[in-house]
């Protein structure tokens, strides 16, 4: 009996301090991630989301398009998300800070989306863009198999002899029909911000340091 009793606080105590140690060492090395100040200009990263797109984020989040695409692009050596234009470096944990929930992903049927807002790595991917690609992705993107959302938009008659400013100029053959327009609902617009929010731009010198393969050393003095 007094063995058992040995045996159950210690088979206790091995799994109490493992699992301790799990939270500890991750709380060590991500828990205390801030913003990083740069010292060249005093901006702060990452920068905050604007009220809309955070809320893009909710709707984003909502909408499950985590189940078919990812937020997280492999640096060098670890996959072609590079040459894939995903992303202009590998993402880092800090670039996750202001997210409430992280939205990495771990399937791409889809495209990576870390960087979608990036009009460089992107030409053309404007607010119109991702509007048309909700609405009817085939509109934008042939064959595509990403599914429509159609039902972030309204479908109504045009009031008055103009078209609203925010309706669609969709293809004739996804335009609704004559005398009618299609325009974004409010959660269509804050997910459409929040898309065009994603781009991670700014390469954090001490993270762009410890990510680097090991520097060789150096000939000669300084
Ligand atoms: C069933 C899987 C699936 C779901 C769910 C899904 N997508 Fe997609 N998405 C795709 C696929 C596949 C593509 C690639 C389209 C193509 O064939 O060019 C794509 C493309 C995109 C693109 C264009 C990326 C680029 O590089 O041009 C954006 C933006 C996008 N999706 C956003 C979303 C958002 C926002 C949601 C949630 C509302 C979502 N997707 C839900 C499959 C999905």
């Amino acid at each position: 009996m007094k063995n058992g009793l040995v045996l159950f606080f210690g088979v206790f105590a091995a799994l109490a301090l493992s699992w301790a140690g799990v939270l500890l060492s991750a709380s060590q090395q991500l828990g205390r991630l801030g913003q990083f100040k740069d010292p060249t200009d005093d901006t702060i990263y990452p920068q905050p989301l604007s009220g809309l797109a955070n809320q893009g984020r909710l709707v984003y989040q909502d909408l499950g398009c985590v189940t078919c695409h990812t937020q997280q692009v492999r640096r060098e050596g670890f996959g072609a998300d590079l040459a894939r234009k995903w992303g202009q470096r590998g993402s880092y944990a800090r670039d996750y800070i202001r997210d409430e929930t992280v939205h990495l992903g771990s399937s791409r049927v889809g495209p990576d989306l870390r960087n979608v807002g990036n009009l460089e790595l992107h030409p053309g991917a404007d607010a119109d863009y991702f509007y048309k690609l909700l609405y009817a992705p085939t509109s934008v993107a042939p064959g595509s198999l990403m599914p429509a959302h159609a039902f972030l938009f309204d479908v109504h008659p045009v009031a008055g002899r103009q078209p609203s400013a925010s309706a669609l100029k969709l293809p004739s053959r996804f335009a609704p029909g004559p005398g009618l327009e299609v325009v974004p609902t409010a959660r269509a617009q804050a997910l459409v911000a929040y898309l065009t929010s994603l781009k991670d731009t700014y390469d954090y010198p001490i993270e762009r340091s410890r990510n680097a393969p090991a520097a060789k050393p150096k000939e000669g003095g300084h």
